[in-house]
């Protein structure tokens, strides 16, 4: 079997397991050295440092370069000279891929280099795997699903009733976080993760940016224990849509009965609901942390090795982004404040919550005081 030598651009949380499982279980791959930013830490692995990227991408021993060290600069700029060097390139970084993937895809074919990114959606779990390969052979209306295991862990933590930032403290000392754990809890990580996912189910090319994400920064401990007094809970759910107008993205903090499959997810375990002319197909798995990560580049690499072909992206469909349309759940800002008088009659409401047949632009939600929820279930909780 011909042996492989990589070179990782990072040795953090990602790097320094999957140092360790290639080390345990792989003697025909070799981690020839990484790029770090300070040379003097410690690490739990014992590998040659450099500071310099080109120490990566100009050295001819190395086969396959890793990116597990995130962000979109330098990132972006050493994987198109690592496939200008004529290296294969696997990656865990979401962000480099949202933003600069079709260019960086477009630049491996023309090298004739493989690009992978099985690590960068939801961990462990080979979503971009069952997509690509598998699911999207017939065309997929909808693509829903938990896809940031520190939210996830943030949320699930909070229904134990801990405190927020102190399970935010924990999902970072636990390697879950990204290094700004804002990507995390305003939405951003998952919004890019869906991008990504979108791109490869729709077959259509997505912009990086869209307007309509919430993270869970506003979701207070005080709605957690009220929502689980409904027999409800709420977790950060990234819902992509394919119908005849057109496509619509949108990250929401949104709440589902007792029972749900996404409610049932505790720390950082993503979940990912595919739905096509076929039927439902439901993934769960562990989303982030050092080892599944881990695992789905180690496969990545292994892919290389078997040289599997790339596939060619099918032609654009149109594409507008809507408001999503998904009823929703509001809470008054204040917990101790009844809802404010200029909500609508029809609308079904207690004192302390209302529930609307669609979400409520967010200027008017702020307008009105209120926190909401998008819904994510056919029936609301029942009014008492
Ligand atoms: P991390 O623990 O913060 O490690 C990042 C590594 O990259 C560090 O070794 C750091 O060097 C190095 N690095 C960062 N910027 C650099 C720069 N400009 N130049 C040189 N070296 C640089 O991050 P991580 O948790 O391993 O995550 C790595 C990537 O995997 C990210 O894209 C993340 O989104 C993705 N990912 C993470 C997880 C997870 O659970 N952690 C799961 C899926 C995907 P120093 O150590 O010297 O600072
Ligand atoms: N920060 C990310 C998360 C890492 O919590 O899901 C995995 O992509």
């Amino acid at each position: 079997m011909r042996s492989i030598n990589v070179g990782l651009l990072g040795l953090g949380t990602v790097g320094q397991a999957l140092t360790q499982l290639i080390t345990q279980s792989q003697p025909t791959i070799r981690v020839v050295k990484a790029l770090v930013r300070h040379p003097i830490r410690a690490r739990g692995v014992a590998v040659r440092v450099t500071t310099d990227p080109d120490e990566i991408v100009r050295d001819p021993e190395i086969d396959v370069v890793v990116d597990v060290m995130g962000g979109q600069h330098p990132a972006m700029e050493i994987l198109s000279a690592a496939f200008q060097h004529g290296k294969d390139v696997v990656t865990a970084n979401k962000e480099v891929m949202t933003y600069y993937g079709p260019a960086l895809q477009a630049l491996a074919r023309q090298h004739n280099r493989l690009l992978l990114y099985e690590a960068s959606v939801a961990g462990g779990m080979p979503i971009i795997d069952a997509i690509t390969h598998h699911l999207s052979v017939v065309p997929i209306d909808r693509i829903e699903g938990v896809l940031n295991g520190t939210c996830n862990f943030i949320l699930s933590h909070m229904e134990e009733g801990h405190d927020y930032l102190e399970a935010l403290h924990e999902a970072q000392r636990l390697g879950y976080a990204e290094q700004n754990p804002e990507a995390d809890v305003e939405g951003y990580d998952t919004a890019r993760k869906l991008v990504l996912l979108a791109r490869i189910g729709f077959h259509t090319e997505i912009p990086a940016e869209f307007s309509a994400i919430t993270g869970i920064t506003g979701v207070t401990g005080h709605d957690v224990a009220r929502l689980a007094s409904l027999g409800c809970g709420v977790r950060l759910v990234g819902r992509a849509l394919c119908q005849d107008q057109g496509i619509s993205l949108s990250v929401a903090p949104t709440v589902y009965r007792q029972g749900h499959p996404f409610l049932r997810l505790q720390g950082p375990q993503n979940a990912v609901q595919v739905t096509s002319a076929v039927g439902h197909f439901l993934f769960e798995g562990p989303g982030a942390g050092g080892l599944a990560t881990a695992t789905s580049v180690l496969s990545d690499i292994l892919r290389i090795r078997q040289l599997v072909p790339d596939r060619e992206p099918n032609p654009m469909i149109s594409l507008t982004f809507n408001e999503p349309e998904t009823p929703a759940i509001c809470f008054p800002l204040d917990p101790e404040t009844p809802l404010p008088q200029v909500l609508p009659d029809e609308l079904r409401r207690t004192s302390s919550y209302a529930i609307l047949s669609c979400q409520l632009p967010r200027e008017l939600a702020k307008l009105w005081g209120l926190r909401q929820y998008a819904w994510g279930e056919e029936e609301g909780p029942t009014i008492r």
